[in-house]
């Protein structure tokens, strides 16, 4: 019997579980399918931790989400297509929900799929090699409990570890003399730290916008980020503003590109992460950075030199749930001899081509384009169910529109679902006044 390696258990890996269950109900003949995670429990960044550093238990740990966290995108443009939002809370919800609710309805999807016994939990695999001999996957796991490793073979593994946990953390001139707390976003957990601080974010992408706002949200006394490359330009509170790169730091003062310098309590990295893979040879690792199309993936999921191997996720990220969702159903119909691979020639035009068209896309708008031409190729030969790709396109490129009018009241609109047709219930408090982030208050069934 074929057997079938998940390597981790947040959206990806759980999509990956969804759609072998999907096969299972329609009565196919599935592989048999073993997933390995290396936390206690599912839903991957989304399974908050208070933790940092290491785990307890001698591990990394793997989350970067942190309290208040609330979606940046319209959860519409993120809907799995097989479970709606409706079906999951029983009623329309607004379209920016916080962490916890979207780890329920991740989670809540998993728990009906009657897959959690193909789980291996607190789990690390330690070790793959591909075997010339066997033409299998060598994998090696320890489980974090009884410190027992076990080796394995497998036919196809499929890596679903994320690539948002392992830190980017570039050096400046001085950084090491700095008074107060430097932290990478990765680390970054609680915004009320902050409260009447003067704080520097490193970095012009989503965590610094977001670490940055949610700082200004709960009262820190002023907030200034600068960037490498560009600024993001959005028109900021009065306590907010943005700057060109630091260059050096001297104790407490900060100088900057434009000559300007100031004086902070605390400096947040919000400068990336890092694909990162030290359980697999070097030959079968994906070596990139964030990108729409990282290069040698077929299709965005097979490895080029060893198509037996596949990746769900690792692209930068505009669609999340319902991408991974269209790459784990054309993973698992490889594994089922449902679609063949070309030959590695033709494999490699395929990707060439997706890779330059990539490489000169000029805005968020072609990026979107992009990834949605990407999701649709997918869906295209597979059982996924159907939604409106288009209008999660349109709903795309108002949300960046709404951000560039107002990046403080965004995540006050509403959309609508591509699955159901149906529009979302306006929130019942601003963002901006919004503090608590619990699932009873967002939903409004606290008694
Ligand atoms: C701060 C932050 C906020 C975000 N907010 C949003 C948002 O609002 N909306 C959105 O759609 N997306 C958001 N994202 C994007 C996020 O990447 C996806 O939502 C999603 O979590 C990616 O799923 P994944 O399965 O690829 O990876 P992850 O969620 O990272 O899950 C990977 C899993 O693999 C496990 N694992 C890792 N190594 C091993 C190993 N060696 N052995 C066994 N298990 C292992 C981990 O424990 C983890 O459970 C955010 C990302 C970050 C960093
Ligand atoms: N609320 C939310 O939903 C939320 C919040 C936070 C993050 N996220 C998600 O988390 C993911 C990761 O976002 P991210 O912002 O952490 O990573 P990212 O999008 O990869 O951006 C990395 C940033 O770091 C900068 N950088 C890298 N190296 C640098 C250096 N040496 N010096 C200065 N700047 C440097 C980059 O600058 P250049 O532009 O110059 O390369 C870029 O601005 C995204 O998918 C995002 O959607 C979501």
């Amino acid at each position: 019997m074929t057997r079938v390696a998940i390597i981790g258990a947040g959206p990806c890996g759980l999509g990956a579980l969804r759609a072998f269950a999907a096969a299972r109900d329609g009565g196919e003949k599935i592989p048999e399918v073993v997933c390995f995670e290396k936390q206690s429990d599912w839903g991957g960044l989304w399974n908050y931790t208070w933790q940092t550093g290491m785990d307890g238990q001698g591990e990394s740990v793997h989350g970067s989400m942190y309290r208040y966290l609330w979606s940046n995108g319209p959860k519409e443009c993120l809907e799995f297509a097989d479970y709606s939002f409706e079906e999951h809370f029983g009623k329309p919800i607004p379209s920016f929900p916080p962490r916890p609710v979207l780890a329920d309805y991740i989670t809540g999807r998993a728990e009906k799929s009657n897959v959690r016994n193909w789980v291996k939990f607190s789990t690390t695999v330690r070790d793959v090699v591909w075997s010339q001999n066997s033409k299998q996957f060598i994998v090696t796991t320890e489980n974090l409990k009884s410190n027992e490793r076990v080796t394995e073979w497998f036919d196809y593994v499929i890596v679903s570890t994320g690539h948002f946990s392992v830190p980017n953390v570039p050096d400046f001139e001085g950084i090491d003399t700095f008074a107060g707390r430097v932290m990478h976003a990765h680390d970054f957990r609680e915004a009320r730290e902050f409260t009447g601080k003067d704080v520097l974010i490193v970095g012009a992408s989503y965590s610094a916008e977001d670490i940055g706002l949610q700082v200004h949200k709960y009262g820190a006394k002023s907030v200034t980020m600068c960037y490498r490359t560009g600024a993001m330009g959005f028109k900021w509170p009065d306590t907010v503003d943005e700057r060109p790169l630091l260059t050096r730091v001297d104790n407490s003062t900060v100088h900057f590109k434009d000559g300007t310098s100031k004086d902070f309590d605390a400096i947040i990295l919000c400068t990336g992460y890092l694909h990162s893979f030290p359980f697999l040879e070097d030959n079968l690792k994906l070596r990139t950075h964030n990108r729409l199309y990282p290069p040698k993936l077929y299709k965005g999921v097979a490895w080029q030199d060893n198509p037996k191997l596949m990746y769900l996720g690792m692209q930068d990220q505009f669609y999340t749930f319902s991408m991974f969702d269209a790459q784990a159903w054309w993973a698992r119909d490889v594994t089922m001899g449902k679609i063949s691979l070309p030959a590695a020639g033709d494999r490699a035009k395929d990707i060439d081509a997706w890779v330059a068209r990539e490489e000169k896309l000029e805005d968020d708008h072609a990026m979107i384009d992009f990834q949605a031409d990407y999701v649709r190729d997918l869906c295209a030969v597979v059982d996924y169910p159907k939604f409106d790709i288009d209008l999660t396109v349109a709903e795309f490129n108002e949300w960046e529109h709404d951000k560039v009018e107002n990046i403080m009241t965004y995540r006050n609109k509403a959309f609508k679902s591509p699955v159901t047709g149906n529009m979302a219930p306006v929130h019942h408090t601003p963002w901006l006044e919004a503090m608590d982030d619990s699932k009873e208050t967002f939903l409004d069934t606290k008694s």
